[in-house]
């Protein structure tokens, strides 16, 4: 049977563009959203827009963590700690959860430009506290803007993955394999997303200050193809 990739808050820019790019590759995405209707809404045109026989559907987010195999993270950075409290219950062990999150000041009504401060030192160190034991947790994708994501042509970004968890490391690296030109690149331990999302700042600095929206990152001098 097909895994299920449950896209949290995948009514929002980032989570449809990457249901959007998962679903045509082949994957089995679940919108979730605290609004059923709207998760099945934004189900319906993705369906639409790819055609075909590609799987994708829309439900509340509880249902949607309860049911899947891979979790993303999705939602505004000011909505984590209430959604996965929530959500304690309803994991099954085993499932993997990948954070996009970045803490950006705008979350709070500040700038686009600048970081909140996590006392943990990155939202997905805050998420890992946030989860069970026995879920594993990757963040990766924070460097991937929704516009990007949106589009049909290959992104041209490296994608950095960080994770204290092997398996998790490598499913959030396959995922992102599966986005044409996205190249998923091992960043290291979890604590290293401190760095990867505070780059998120830095590139939305950049994509306003060259009048461009889709800045991303190449790393050179690796042995990699
Ligand atoms: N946008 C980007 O280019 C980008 C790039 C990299 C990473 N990210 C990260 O991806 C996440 C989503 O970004 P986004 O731009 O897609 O955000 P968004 O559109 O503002 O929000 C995404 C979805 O989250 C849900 N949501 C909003 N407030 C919530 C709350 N307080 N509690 C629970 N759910 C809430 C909403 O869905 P429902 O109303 O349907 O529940 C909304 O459609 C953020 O953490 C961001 O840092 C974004």
């Amino acid at each position: 049977m097909a895994r299920k990739i449950a896209i949290l808050g995948g009514t929002g820019a980032e989570g449809s563009g990457l249901a959007y790019r998962l679903a045509k590759a082949g994957e089995y995405i679940m919108i979730g959203s605290r609004e059923r209707a709207r998760a099945q809404e934004t189900a319906r045109q993705l369906r639409e827009r790819i055609g075909g026989t590609v799987q994708i559907d829309g439900t509340d987010n509880a249902s949607a963590a309860g049911a899947c195999d891979v979790a993303v993270l999705t939602v505004p950075f000011s909505g984590v700690v209430a959604l996965l409290k929530e959500l304690k219950t309803v994991w099954k062990p085993g499932t993997v959860v990948i954070d996009t999150t970045v803490p950006l000041a705008a979350t709070v009504g500040g700038a686009g430009t600048r970081m909140l401060g996590v006392w943990q030192g990155s939202a997905a160190q805050q998420t890992r506290e946030l989860l069970p034991a026995s879920v594993s947790l990757a963040a990766t994708f924070q460097n991937l803007g929704a516009e990007s994501l949106a589009g049909d042509a290959p992104i041209d970004c490296d994608v950095l993955v960080c994770s204290d968890d092997e398996n998790a490391k490598q499913v959030a690296s396959e995922l992102v394999s599966k986005i044409p030109g996205a190249r998923p690149l091992n960043g290291g331990k979890l604590e290293n997303a401190r760095i990867v999302e505070s780059l998120t700042a830095l590139l939305i600095g950049l994509n306003m200050r060259y009048k461009v929206h889709g800045a991303g990152i190449r790393f050179t001098g690796l042995a990699l193809k």
